[in-house]
């Protein structure tokens, strides 16, 4: 799907919103992986901290740093056309200083983000949104279950399970929005709550976890491509098994190095015929 190439900007997420429709958005990490997902006519490609568990093995999003997110980010912008690039800050990026949270935010901006997203929406990180948003950087929120906080959270618990924890989502929603965020991910969110924070507020609310009735979804390409080793959370909805093709293959290639049935002919560079001869008389004459 390449014939709609016009870019997807934070004005089209509005935009989206206002038309109900729908906004779709992946991880990605790589170069090649982005360009078919950009290429499929995914609205935004995430380049997500999940990196951190799915490419370099990690038990949890916190030690990503900001270099990782910076290779990562570019892999990803050099594969993209038409989707709308947003990076992640890392745990710890955004949180020492202002000074310091521009910088960062800089550095994935230069290195390919049209965005990048920050999670919760204390009054330290809302500043810090609204320092970047009137410094020209498009910036993401992220609420409910905010894995950078996995270890004050202290686990992987759904979030806004009462009336009240809804209204208190939706409060920082609000709070998102008026300090300039042109998006905010809802993680794990029960469905009826995040549809009552979506017809609560302007900008556009992207679920995963959060039910049908948000604004858009996202869920973590390792995750749908059946790649990743790990437990997937009930969210998650399986559209492939790659673990199995890529063990597959592995084992057709071993059997074959080790049979010696590849490299075949097929796969095999040849000298010209004269060049073969006078290798083969030197040979003999070595001999
Ligand atoms: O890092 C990530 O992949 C994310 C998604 C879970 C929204 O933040």
């Amino acid at each position: 799907m390449t014939e709609n190439l016009k870019p997807v900007s934070v004005k089209t997420f509005g935009k989206m919103k206002e038309n109900k429709e729908k906004i779709s958005m992946l991880t990605a990490y790589d170069f090649s992986t982005a360009k078919y997902i950009d290429e499929a006519g995914v609205d935004s490609i995430l380049v997500g901290d999940s990196v951190g568990m799915t490419v370099l093995g990690y038990d949890t999003t916190v030690k990503v740093t900001i270099e990782d997110m910076l290779t990562f980010t570019k892999a990803v912008a050099n594969g993209v056309k038409r989707a709308l690039v947003l990076a992640d800050m890392p745990f710890l990026s955004y949180h020492v200083s202002k000074e310091q949270t521009i910088l960062n935010a800089g550095k994935l901006i230069q290195a390919g983000a049209n965005a990048v997203k920050l999670e919760g929406a204390n009054d330290f990180i809302l500043e810090e949104i609204n320092h970047l948003t009137k410094s020209g950087i498009s910036v993401a929120g992220h609420l409910g279950f905010t894995p950078q906080y996995i270890n004050t959270i202290g686990g992987y618990y759904i979030q806004g399970k009462s009336y009240e924890n809804t209204l208190k989502l939706l409060e920082s929603a609000k709070k998102l929005e008026e300090n300039g965020a042109f998006c905010v991910i809802l993680e794990m969110v029960p469905e009826e709550s995040a549809k009552y924070i979506t017809e609560n507020i302007s900008i556009p609310t992207i679920g995963i976890g959060a039910g049908k009735y948000c604004d858009g979804q996202v869920l973590v390409i390792d995750d749908i491509l059946g790649k990743y080793p790990g437990n997937t959370p009930k969210f998650v909805k399986q559209f492939a098994n790659i673990k199995d093709i890529i063990k597959e293959t592995a084992k057709n290639y071993n059997n074959e190095v080790k049979q010696g049935i590849f490299p075949d002919e097929l796969h095999t560079f040849y000298l010209p015929e004269e060049e073969r001869e006078k290798l083969e008389c030197n040979l003999i004459k070595s001999y």
